[in-house]
Parts: structure tokens; sequence; C-alpha cells
């Protein structure tokens, strides 16, 4: 089955879970990856994973080497990247399990967190839980990336988890889109 009936089918069943109509453009999926320092990344993690479209550019980009580590909640999407990408780690599960999925894996640290996480749908609690452990397992200088077919909408969301946010649109995606770029965590207690 093609990666658009898969998502079609899936969204009728999973709706909140996986709020798009399409998988993301090569446009959008590549620019969840520009101005990555891949000589300095060790590991990569993808959150919500969908049917591949930014892990099909992880893989081409990534050096031998780089651990990645890639997230989808629907067993039927983690089937289909198990059959596409069948040299990466799928990880099927509720990303709200992040911290558990790395620390099983012995990984204590992380370059880059790549979402495509519908969060915005989340319960808040489960939003603060979620960005909370990716920010903690980052190294620093590492990078929270998010996903979104609402561009800039949320950037006030992004600056209650992160100080810097920066946001990159993407008109090339149905819908347009774009990517959140988040740096230094705002811990819950420094939050207003
Ligand atoms: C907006 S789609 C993005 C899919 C893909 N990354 C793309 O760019 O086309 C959101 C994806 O997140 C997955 N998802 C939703 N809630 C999740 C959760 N709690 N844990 C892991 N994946 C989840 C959905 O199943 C869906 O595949």
């Amino acid at each position: 089955m093609g990666d658009l009936r898969l998502v079609l089918r899936n969204l009728i069943s999973n709706a909140k879970a996986v709020a798009t109509v399409a998988p993301s453009s090569r446009a959008l999926s590549r620019a969840m990856l520009r101005g990555i320092d891949w000589a300095k990344t060790k590991c990569v993690v993808e959150l919500g994973a969908g049917t591949g479209p930014i892990t099909a550019q992880l893989v081409k980009a990534a050096p031998p080497g780089t651990r990645l580590i890639v997230n989808e909640f629907l067993p039927e999407f983690c089937q289909a990247l198990r059959v596409k990408f069948p040299s990466v780690e799928i990880v099927e599960g509720d990303a709200c399990r992040l911290a558990e999925m790395l620390a099983e894996r012995g990984i204590t640290q992380v370059d880059y967190v790549l979402s495509g996480l519908p969060l915005t749908h989340f319960s808040p609690a489960d939003r603060d839980f979620v960005i909370d452990q990716a920010a903690k397992v980052l190294a620093p200088g590492g990078e929270f990336r998010q996903l979104t077919t609402a561009p800039w909408l949320y950037k006030k969301l992004y600056r209650r988890y992160f100080r810097d946010v920066s946001f990159k649109l993407v008109l090339w995606n149905l819908p347009s889109g774009g990517v959140y770029t988040c740096r230094d965590w705002v811990s819950p207690e420094a939050r207003s």
C-alpha cells in the first residue's frame, strides 16, 4: 500500500494521533535536518515517524556510525518503517515513554530530537512530559526540532519550553508547514 493510502486509512481510525492528510513532503523532511552538524552528531531520535518521510532523509544524510532511534505509535506505520528501513532501530510505542526507550538501549545523551508528533493535540501534561524528557537527554548544544503544518502559530507554545526558538517556513508541503528549532531548555521550575 502506498504511503498516502496508509496515512489516510490510519487517519480515519486514529485522527487525533495521525493529525495529517499526507506524509511530509521531501522539502519539509529535508528542512527538519537542515544545518545538522553530522561531524559532531552521535545519536538522533525521531518521534512520531509515521510512514517515514523524515526517516528516509535521515538515513540518506547520517554518516555510518550515527545511531538513529525512530519511534512511532501505530503498529501499521511501524511495520512499514521496518520494511523500508531494515537497518534502523524502530521503536514501537508511546513517545511519552521516551526516557525508558532510551534507558533500555543504554542511551544517556542524544544530539537531536526530531519530532513529528502532533504535540498541540496532546494534553498539556503529556506535552510537558514528552518535551521535558526530550530536553533532559539533549547533549550540550543539542536541539529539539518540531514539525508543524500551522506556520508560526505555536512559537509562543515552544517558548514555554525553550529560550531560543526559531521557525523556518516550508511552503512546499500539503498544507504548508515548517520547522521549529528549539534550544536552551527552560526547566519547569523556571517557567512562568
Ligand atoms: C503529523 S504525523 C507525522 C508523520 C511523519 N513524521 C511525517 O512527517 O509525515 C504524526 C505521527 O505521530 C504519531 N504519533 C501520535 N502520537 C504519538 C505518540 N504518543 N507516540 C508516538 N507516535 C505518535 C502518529 O501515529 C503519526 O504517525
